[in-house]
C-alpha cells in the first residue's frame, strides 16, 4: 500500500531572492554555542530565535513505570519521524529510562534502523493487532542499547488497516496491545506511518503526547493544520488526556537564511510548543540508519548526538517524559 503523502511537493528553485529579505534582529547571528552543548544557555539565542535555556541533567529513577507514551506523528513523509524516535529514544535509555519504541510503519524502518531484519519475522506488531493470542512480551526485542527495546514491524503491517475496519474499538487496539507492558518501562514512543488514517487513531488515541516533527523546508506546515485538526478530534471522542508534547524543528541547516525563516514561521506560529532544541541536517544520521545503530552510539560526540540528548532533557524538563 502506497503510504498518502499528500504534501510532497518541492518548488523547484527558491522563488525568493534571500539576499532581498530584510534579515530579522539576529538573523545573521549564529548561536554562540550549537544545541546541545553544555553551556548553552545564559540568554544566548537557540537556532529558534529564543533565548536557549539551559536543560538539566535529569536525575536517575528510581523506580521504573509506568510508562508515559508518546506518538511521533506527522502525515508527510521523511521529516525525521523515525530519526527522532530512534535518537530521542536511545538519549532517553542512556539516562537510565527504560525505553520501548513502536514501530508502526509498515515500511519497517524504525526495526531496521536498529538492526532487527523484521522481514525475517514471523510475528511483529500486526499479529498483535489482528489475531488474539499472542504475548506481546514475545514480540519485543531488545536492542544493542541498553534499556531500549522495540516492537517491530514489515510489510504485514500494510494490511491491517483493513482488517481492523469491522472490529470493535477499531481505534483502541494498539493501546490494548501495549497494556501488559505499560508499567515496565518510563517511556513508549510510536513511529507512525505517514498517513492519518486508523493505524495513526490508533497511536494517537494510546498516547499521552504527541511529537510533531516539521522539516526545515518549504511548506513544512502544510498539512498540520490537518494534523492538528486530527489531534483534536481524538482528544475530543477518543482520548482527552492526549495533548501536544512539542514540534520539533527537523534538518535545518544553520548556512541558509531559508532554514532561519521557516523556523522563524514555525514559532511565530506554534509559539512555546516549538521545542527550543533544533535538529541540523547532517549525513550522520543515514549513517547512522545504515549501521543500524543511534547516532547516540554511532557517533556520540558529534554535535547531531548532543542534540538529541538535549531533546531528551528538553522532554524531560517539560514532563513529557519522566
Ligand atoms: N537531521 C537530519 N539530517 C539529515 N538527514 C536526515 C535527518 N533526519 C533524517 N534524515 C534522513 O532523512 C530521511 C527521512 O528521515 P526519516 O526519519 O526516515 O523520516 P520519516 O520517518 O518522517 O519518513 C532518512 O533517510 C533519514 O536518514
Ligand atoms: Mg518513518
Amino acid at each position: 500500500m502506497e503510504p498518502e503523502v499528500t504534501t510532497q511537493e518541492q518548488p523547484h528553485h527558491n522563488p525568493v531572492d534571500e539576499s532581498s529579505v530584510p534579515l530579522p534582529p539576529n538573523a545573521d547571528r549564529e548561536p554562540a554555542q550549537l544545541p546541545g552543548t553544555e553551556t548553552a544557555g545564559a540568554g544566548q539565542l537557540g537556532y529558534t530565535g529564543r533565548p536557549l535555556p539551559v536543560f538539566p541533567e535529569p536525575p536517575p529513577l528510581t523506580a521504573h513505570g509506568p510508562a508515559r507514551i508518546i506518538a511521533m506523528c506527522n502525515q508527510k513523509g521523511g521529516v525525521g519521524k523515525t530519526t527522532t524516535t530512534i535518537n530521542l529514544g536511545a538519549a532517553l535509555a542512556e539516562v537510565g529510562r527504560r525505553v520501548l519504541l513502536v514501530d508502526f510503519d509498515p515500511q519497517g524502518a524504525l526495526s531496521v534502523g536498529l538492526g532487527v531484519r523484521a522481514n525475517e519475522l514471523d510475528v511483529t506488531i500486526y499479529n498483535l493487532l489482528v489475531e488474539r493470542g499472542h504475548d506481546v512480551r514475545e514480540v519485543i526485542q531488545h536492542t544493542a542499547t541498553e534499556n531500549l527495546d522495540v516492537i517491530p514491524a514489515n510489510i504485514d503491517l500494510s494490511a491491517a488497516e483493513v482488517q481492523l475496519v469491522g472490529e470493535v474499538a477499531r481505534e483502541q487496539i494498539l493501546a490494548r496491545v501495549l497494556r501488559p507492558v505499560v508499567d515496565d518501562y518510563d517511556v513508549i514512543m510510536i513511529d507512525c506511518q505517514p498517513s492519518l488514517g486508523l493505524l495513526t487513531v490508533n497511536a494517537l488515541t494510546a498516547a499521552h503526547g504527541v511529537i510533531i516533527p516539521l522539516e526545515c523546508e518549504f511548506f513544512a506546515m502544510r498539512g498540520v493544520a490537518l494534523l492538528v485538526e486530527t489531534i483534536d478530534k481524538i482528544t475530543d471522542r477518543l482520548n482527552p488526556r492526549l495533548q501536544v508534547d512539542g514540534i520539533l524543528a527537523t534538518m535545518f541547516d544553520s548556512r541558509t537564511l531559508h532554514s532561519k525563516e521557516v523556523v522563524r514561521s514555525v514559532v511565530d506560529h506554534f509559539k512555546e510548543q516549538v521545542f527550543h532544541t533544533v535538529i541540523s541536517r547532517t549525513v550522520k544520521f543515514p549513517d547512522a540508519t545504515l549501521a543500524a545503530e543511534p547516532i547516540t552510539t554511532y557517533a556520540s560526540t558529534h554535535g547531531a548526538a548532543a542534540a538529541y540528548r538535549q531533546l531528551a532533557r528538553e522532554l524531560i524538563a517539560r514532563g513529557g517524559a519522566a
